[in-house]
Formats: structure tokens, sequence, C-alpha cells
């Protein structure tokens, strides 16, 4: 694993030559690794992206627009469940660096919106990404802002097999995306350390679903590109806890996320019909 604010790490023991998006050649360590729960056409959109990751109003402004709600909610259930040093009082999520002393992978960052603020709030963060393109976005945007954290180009079943565990895992908006979620889950599950958390955020899959997420954001708003997201692939909360248990991850929160046209802004909400997060620990 590549030191805090090291360079991207592309480079394995086989390595392999990749090249990238960007007109740049780079090794690649991945690329030969075990990329089973990857669709790689449904990557390659999102490696496409390039700069558009950090664009506030591009493609990516609903996750940009719902980072303050999900990073609260993955402070605060920190916050609830580490505490403070060697005490049993909770963490207090308002002070600078809340987060400090824990590890955590976030699993599928692409551009790195979430992994970077993340790594703000304290927490030693690993990001990880099967498409290198996202990863080289991710790091120049980390050098640009002076964030330290490490971005790797690998799957998280590679890093399973390394024998990498963490504090957290977070995989917020990625499950609607993989070509297996049951075994996808599984291995998020086991990259957890015992008593650790896991987060996941996706979409359920219900018909408000398909009209707001599918004809609303993809067709008529046009906040995302066509073909985004496909309905089939989400997720029911049910089937996402179920798939937790089976890695050995106890659910213990869920939570909607929904939007308010009139303030144009994400709250969390009980209304878990189209977005959602959730929090399990790890047995
Ligand atoms: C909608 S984006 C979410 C990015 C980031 N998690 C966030 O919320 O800001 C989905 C990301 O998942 C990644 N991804 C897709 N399939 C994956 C897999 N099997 N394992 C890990 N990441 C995957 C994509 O490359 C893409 O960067």
């Amino acid at each position: 694993m590549t030191a805090k604010g090291a360079q991207v790490n592309l480079l394995s023991p086989e390595g392999g030559l990749f090249s990238g998006g960007f007109g740049q050649t780079f090794e690649a360590d991945d690329m030969a690794g075990n990329r089973a729960t990857v669709d790689e056409a449904d990557v390659a959109r999102f490696e496409a992206l390039g700069e558009d990751w950090w664009a506030e109003h591009g493609s990516m402004r609903p996750l940009h627009r719902l980072n303050p709600v999900r990073i609260a909610y993955i402070r605060d259930h920190i916050c609830q469940h580490f505490p403070e040093g060697d005490t049993v009082r909770p963490r207090d999520a308002k002070r600078p660096n809340p987060l400090a002393g824990l590890s955590l992978l976030d699993i599928g960052c692409g551009g790195g919106i979430l992994a970077e603020p993340l790594a703000r709030l304290g927490a030693d963060v690993t990001g990880i990404d099967p498409a290198p393109g996202n990863i080289q976005i991710a790091q120049a945007h980390a050098d640009e802002t002076g964030t330290s954290l490490t971005y790797r180009a690998v799957t998280a079943e590679d890093l399973l097999a390394e024998g990498a565990r963490f504090d957290i895992v977070t995989a917020m908006e990625v499950v609607e995306h993989v070509t297996d979620v049951n075994a996808f889950v599984k291995t998020c599950a086991g990259l957890v350390k015992p008593n650790g958390l896991l987060f996941m955020a996706t979409l359920n899959r219900t018909l408000k679903s398909f009209a707001l997420a599918i004809v609303g954001a993809e067709y008529v708003l046009r906040w995302v590109p066509k073909g985004t997201h496909q309905w089939e692939k989400f997720i029911t909360p049910q089937e996402l806890e179920d798939a937790m248990a089976a890695g050995g991850v106890d659910l213990f929160d869920t939570a909607g996320v929904v939007y308010n046209p009139l303030r144009n802004k994400w709250s969390q909400s009980r209304d878990l019909d189209v977005n959602y997060m959730c929090v399990g620990r790890r047995v």
C-alpha cells in the first residue's frame, strides 16, 4: 500500500501496462486481477467522465449535492460507534478531525468526491476504483487541494486477497453498478475489521425509483447521462440487509435520502423508496 499522500499506486509485482483515457500510458496493477464483479462497460462510462467528476454542475452534480447528507450520516455513526480515546464516550463530531486514528476504505471512489472530505475529517482514507482513469483524476484533485489520502487502482476482491482490513468500509452508490451484488457485498464485508462498520448507499427497486431516478433524472431533468442506471440492478433494503448478513455484517440503521425541488436540497428522511443509505457492524 502506498504511503499517505503518495503518488497513485498503479503498479503491482506483476505489473501491466495500461493506456489511460487521458492520453497517458501508465502501469496498472490489477488488469489481470479479480474483476469478477466489474461491469466493464459501466465502469468505462465512469472513466470517460474525466474532469467532469469534479464539475459541480456537470454530470456528477447529484453526487456533489448528496455529499453533505451522506458525509454527516457516515461521520455521526462513526462518532457514535468508535469511542473517544480510552473512554466509553462517543467522539465529538463537531471537533476538528473527529475521525482521527481510524482507517477507512472507500470502494468505488470514482473521482474522490466522498473520499476526500472523509480524509479531511481526519480518517486515514484509502480510495480504490477499478478504473485507473478515475484514480488519476482523484489523485490530481487531492494534490490540488493538498488532501492527504491513498488512492489505488485495484478491485475490492484484490485488496481482500492481499489481507487488507479497515475500521470502516464505505461503498456509496456502487452496488447498483456491479455484476453480482451478493458477491460484491460479501467482499466489502470481508474488508471490515471485527466490530468495524460497513456503509452502503444505493437505489431501491420501486416504481417510484423508476419514475424519479430513471425517467426524471436521466430523461426529464438530465441530471445524469441516459443509461447511467439500470432499474433491474437497483436493490431493495431487505436484499441489501440479507447480502450484508451473509458476509457477517449486522445492519443496524437504514435512512432514506430525498430531494426537495423547492429548496433544491437533499436531506435525510424515513422514505426509503428511492435513495437510501445504511450501516452495519461486522460481527
Ligand atoms: C456512481 S459512481 C460513485 C462514486 C463514489 N462512490 C461516490 O459516491 O462519489 C460508481 C463508481 O463505482 C465504481 N465501480 C463500479 N463497479 C465496481 C466494482 N465492481 N468494484 C469497485 N468499484 C466499482 C465505478 O468505477 C465508479 O467510480
